[in-house]
Formats: structure tokens, sequence, C-alpha cells
């Protein structure tokens, strides 16, 4: 009688141990707690794009597909007709980090990131991160979709669906088919290491309080870290496209531009029927019109994009400032004149 008594207690104290600890592991901020759980900890209201459980058939994996190869199964069986079919979103974003820095949106520093890291350089933002966004489209993107922004200022439904529609030259995503991209970008949310947080920071950020009213300055230290939504600035080709933007162009840092952001959708015409290679033609062709108004002006294209006909055909993006600036412009114009031997 008395060892079972003393058996059970044992039981008990492991038991009673175990949940201590699964409790403390719950509350416990660390490097790969997601941003969104902390803010909610301290008291954060949820944005407006919560997935939304209720819609039938909705998951990560078909967002995934969706986002990758604009195509996935169907609910209830099939295959969904292609998103479009010019472009899948990756064609103009990426998936992962792009900046080293999330306050920084320097494209220079994010060229020297993504040749590291073996990625395209591209005019959207990375949809890593977009779920710890609330504005989208920003600043000048007004200029070119008007009305049609204000819908999708802050909400990310809205933006995705603009983008399916306006960017990709596509159809409208079905609800479910919304839903799972939704559900996809949140896999892509940030972690609290992505911020920068070192262990002894993360040690700080747990002895912050946490109780029944919100605590505005740890929520206000944490959205200090990273950008709520991606400055957009269009810019004009040089006034005197003969003489350049005033810099001097540096050839080896245009070959990276060439090679991560022109190539990814030139190459062997893969989003557009004009073809971008490394023969001396081909950038013959490119020195020859770089510098005047002709529609395969660099300079002309990079900076207004070409003009989409809805529903028609492919167009090309502009780079704005943020996501190529005049130095860059200028190096790869260097690039495509010492290639194409002058
Ligand atoms: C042809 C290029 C292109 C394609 C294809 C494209 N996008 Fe975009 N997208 C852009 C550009 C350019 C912007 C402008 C804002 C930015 O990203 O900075 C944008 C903006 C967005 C935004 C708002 C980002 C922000 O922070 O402002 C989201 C979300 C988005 N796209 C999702 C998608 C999804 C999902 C798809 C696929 C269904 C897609 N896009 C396909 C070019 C494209
Ligand atoms: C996101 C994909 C994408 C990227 C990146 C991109 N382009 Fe384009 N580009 C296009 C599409 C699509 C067109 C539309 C032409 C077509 O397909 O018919 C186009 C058109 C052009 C044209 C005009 C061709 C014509 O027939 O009028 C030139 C020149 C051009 N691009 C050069 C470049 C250069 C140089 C770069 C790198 C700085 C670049 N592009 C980056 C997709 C892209």
């Amino acid at each position: 009688m008395k060892t079972s008594y003393y058996f059970l207690s044992i039981i008990m104290l492991v038991v009673l141990f175990g949940l201590v600890n699964i409790d403390d592991e719950k509350t416990t901020i660390n490097s790969e707690t997601p941003v969104w759980e902390v803010l909610r900890s301290f008291g954060a209201e949820n944005p407006n794009h919560m997935p939304d459980k209720t819609i039938e058939g909705a998951n990560a994996e078909r967002g995934e597909q969706l986002v990758k190869y604009g195509i996935t199964s169907k609910p209830k069986g099939g295959k969904t007709s292609k998103q479009s079919n010019h472009f899948v979103c990756t064609s103009c974003h990426n998936i992962e980090k792009e900046d080293p820095h999330l306050l920084n949106t320097d494209p220079q520093a994010r060229l020297e990131y993504v040749s590291q890291n073996g990625l395209p350089f591209l005019q959207g933002t990375t949809l890593f991160g977009a779920v710890n966004r609330t504005s989208f489209y920003n600043d000048d993107y007004e200029k070119k979709y008007g009305d049609l922004v204000h819908a999708t200022r802050n909400d990310l439904r809205e933006a995705i669906q603009l983008c399916a529609i306006e960017c990709s030259q596509g159809r409208k995503l079905k609800d479910w088919e919304l839903e799972s991209v939704l559900q996809y970008l949140w896999t892509l949310e940030y972690k609290m290491s992505d911020l920068g947080f070192s262990e002894s920071d993360l040690k700080k950020v747990n002895q912050m309080e946490k109780g029944a009213t919100k605590n505005e300055e740890a929520i206000r230290m944490i959205q200090s870290k990273y950008l709520e939504g991606a400055p957009a600035h269009f810019v004009k080709p040089p006034e005197d496209r003969k003489t350049g933007y005033a810099y001097t162009g540096d050839p080896e840092n245009g070959k990276l531009i060439y090679e991560l952001s022109c190539l990814h959708c030139h190459e062997q015409e893969i989003y557009s029927a004009f073809n971008l290679d490394n023969a001396t033609a081909t950038f013959k062709h490119l020195e020859k019109h770089f510098n005047r108004y002709t529609r395969y002006s660099v300079y002309q294209v990079a900076r207004y994009g070409t003009s989409p006909l809805p529903g028609k055909r492919a167009y090309m993006p502009q780079y704005t400032k943020e996501k190529m600036s005049d130095q860059q412009m200028e190096d790869l114009k260097a690039y495509v004149k010492q290639q194409a031997g002058r």
C-alpha cells in the first residue's frame, strides 16, 4: 500500500513537471518564434489577413503550387487552369529573404545579397515576410494602377488579386485559391531571428511584461525592426540619354544585373518573346538602342516598363528606385558596351 502511494506520487510529480515544462516552451520567445505570435502575446491585434479556415479545400501546399507553377490540384479532383498564360508569381517575386537587413531597401545591398544566395534580382518585392507587412503597392504605384490601388493598400488579399490580374495578366483567383496562396504566404512569415534579435535581445523581450493590457512599448520595439510596407518610387530615364545618369558604370556589377535580372525573364524567351543571351550580336543590339527613343531602349523599358494590354500579352514591369538605382543602370550600360566590344 505504502509503496504504491509512493509510486503514484512520483508519477504525479513527473506529470506535473511535464506540464510546467510544456507551458514554459509555449511562452518562451526564441529565435524561431513567428513574429505575429510574439506581437499577439503582447496584445497586438491580428492583421486583417489572418487565414480563413472555413474555406474548404484551401491549404498552403496548393498555395505554394499556385505561386511557383500557376497551377494546382482542385479540391474536388482534376487540375486548375493556368492562372496566367504569361507568368508565375516567381517570375517577378522572390519567396526568400532578399535584403541583408530588413530596414535597408538599398538595391546594391540586395544585389550583392541575392548574388551570394543564388537568387534573382527582380522588380517585385519578395513575398517573404509579406504577411508581416500591412501596406501594399506603396507610394508611386498609385500612379500606375490608380483607384485599383486603394482597395489593396491595407488588404493583402486584394493585393494578391490585383497582382494576379494586373501584374500576371491572368485570371482572378477563386476563393479557395486565394486563401491557399495566403496560407502559403503565412509559411513565409518572419521569425524573430530574421529581425536580427540576438539571444541577449531575446532575453530582454522575454522579460517584457505580458499582461491583460497591451504592451505598446514591446510592440513598437519589435515593429521597429522591419518595414510595414515596401517603399516604391518611380524614376525617369536620364534627361539626356546619350550622356546618361551622372555616374561612371562598373561593368562587373552590370554583369550581375544582366544575369540575375534580365536573363531571369528573357533567356530562351522564358517569360518574354524577346530573347536575350550572351551572344555578341545580342549585346550589340542592346547597345545600339540603349540611348535611343525606341522600344528596345533599356533606359526606356527599365524605367517605364512596357505597357500591358489586359489579358492579351506579357509586359515588362518597371524598376523603381528601390529595385534598381541610377548607378546600377549605368553599370548595366557599361557591361552591355563592354560585351558589344565598344
Ligand atoms: C510580371 C511581374 C509580376 C507577377 C507575375 C506577379 N507580381 Fe506581384 N507585384 C509585382 C510588382 C512590380 C509589384 C509592386 C509592388 C512591390 O512588389 O513592391 C507587385 C506587388 C505584389 C504584392 C504587394 C507587395 C507589397 O509589399 O507591396 C503582392 C502581395 C503580390 N504582388 C503577390 C503576387 C502573387 C501572389 C502573384 C502570383 C499570382 C504575383 N504577385 C505575380 C510584379 C508581379
Ligand atoms: C519579370 C520579367 C522581366 C525582367 C526581369 C526583364 N524583362 Fe524585359 N521584358 C519582359 C516582358 C514580358 C517584355 C514584353 C515583350 C514581349 O514579351 O513581347 C519585355 C520587354 C523588353 C524589351 C522590349 C522588347 C520589345 O520587343 O519591345 C527590352 C529591350 C527588354 N525587355 C530588356 C530587358 C532588360 C535589359 C532587362 C534587365 C534590366 C529586362 N528586360 C528585365 C520581361 C522582363
